[in-house]
């Protein structure tokens, strides 16, 4: 799927889990774990996919490709329904080198027994990675959700990569009648909703860049309207009411 000429979808839905990280029901629309390429003069791949899919997430890499090769690997996010196919690019994939934050690179030693020492690009907040044509500034996104967290913003195309942020319950194959607030917000306080003063700062840095695009690691690639999105965001991670319930009534006006 294309999201700009040079940004592509290569993610999969998933309609066989139950239970989303072990709790949270998705049994009727199933889960979504996205994953980007963006196709510079090099080329880099944004995220993996969870264990049941590497395959799937592979063809459509391979097919989005058309015969290329990938530069990078850019990890946003560890937990291993987006880092489990790393090992398999990786090995696919050995000119390719692996761009992720230094806690990032520390969980990769725990999860596959190393952590590509040859070919690990370490990035904080600011660092850029340079595609020609595109690139990736890195924004600290710690505790959004695991401390490891990175956004990165495309600048040519102005699109934000926002890892879990913005994201939502339901594979993308379906479309959720509700629209995406319903979900996004089981999602939000399921998953993110604890961090909510790391999603603040976050949002901070975010007031800053001309975003037109909002690609998260699960849900719908977010187009139109991204006011919305980030005021509610602002909203649920404030801890605000959506809308100001009427006054409670006072002691005086209810003593009878
Ligand atoms: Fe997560
Ligand atoms: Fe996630």
């Amino acid at each position: 799927m294309e999201i700009t000429k040079d940004i592509r979808y290569i993610g999969v839905d998933d309609h066989d889990i139950d239970l989303f990280e072990g709790q949270y029901d998705v049994s009727e629309n199933g889960m979504a774990y996205n994953s980007y390429v963006i196709l510079g003069e090099k080329i880099a791949v944004a995220d993996s996919v969870d264990g049941g899919f590497v395959d799937e997430w592979l063809g459509n890499l391979e097919t989005v490709l058309d015969g290329r090769t990938p530069d990078y690997l850019v990890i946003h996010h560890m937990e291993p329904d987006h880092s489990a196919g790393i090992a398999a690019f990786m090995e696919r994939y050995p000119q390719a080198q692996i761009v992720a934050s230094m806690g990032a690179f520390r969980m990769m030693v725990n999860y596959f027994g190393t952590d590509f020492p040859e070919r690990k690009m370490v990035v904080k907040e600011g660092d850029v990675l340079d595609l020609g044509g595109h690139s990736l500034t890195f924004v600290g996104a710690p505790n959004v959700h695991w401390p490891e967290v990175l956004f990165s913003y495309e600048a040519t195309d102005k699109v934000l990569f926002s890892a879990d942020g913005f994201g939502k319950f339901g594979a993308n194959d379906i479309e959720d009648p509700e629209g995406w607030a319903c979900e996004a917000r089981r999602y939000y306080f399921g998953i993110v909703g604890k961090f909510g003063k790391f999603v603040q700062a976050v949002l901070k840095k975010a007031a800053d860049l001309d975003i037109q695009v909002i690609c998260p690691l699960h849900g719908p690639v977010l187009t139109e309207n991204l006011g919305y999105y980030l005021d509610t965001y602002n909203t649920w991670s404030s801890y605000q009411p959506r809308t100001r319930a009427s006054p409670l009534p006072t002691r005086a006006s209810t003593a009878t």
